[in-house]
């Protein structure tokens, strides 16, 4: 089974980034520990803060791949162009906030992304992308 986590702007940040907020781990050592615990899941990693990169990827992966987890970040709010590249897409995609968005300013409480998706996971922290990977299993 292979599965693309993507993430978009500032997640590369994760660590030091609002850590009141998004927490003190670093996302590539949670992304090592997650491939230790599902070894037989090829678990690939992309991140980049440039909103045609994320579309690029999808399209990328997303004839081949059997699972997509996407934190769009603040894109999330804004781009209907990802929005039209999940719906464009074969592979299913599940959308991961570590926050709870629905808890915060009203901005974001609105995702274009999500309704051309399986599923939303919001709130649990980098748990999120545990849970997501779990749902294509
Ligand atoms: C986020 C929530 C977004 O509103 C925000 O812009 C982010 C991160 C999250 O994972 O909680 O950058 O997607």
């Amino acid at each position: 089974m292979k599965i693309q986590i993507i993430n978009g702007p500032n997640l590369n940040l994760l660590g030091v980034r609002e850590p009141s907020i998004y927490g003190n781990e670093p996302i590539e050592g949670y992304i090592e520990k997650l491939r230790e615990q599902y070894p037989i899941i090829q678990i690939d990693y992309f991140q980049s803060n440039i909103e045609g990169e994320l579309i690029n990827k999808l399209h990328e992966v997303g004839f081949s791949y059997d699972g997509i987890i996407l934190n769009a970040a603040a894109y999330t709010h804004t781009s209907i162009a990802i929005a039209d590249a999940i719906a464009a897409i074969k592979t299913p995609v599940v959308e991961v906030h570590i926050s709870n968005i629905y808890a915060r300013e009203e901005f974001r409480h609105v995702s274009y992304s999500g309704r051309n998706c399986r599923g939303v996971l919001t709130g649990f922290g980098l748990n999120g992308y545990r849970l997501a990977l779990e749902s294509f299993l």
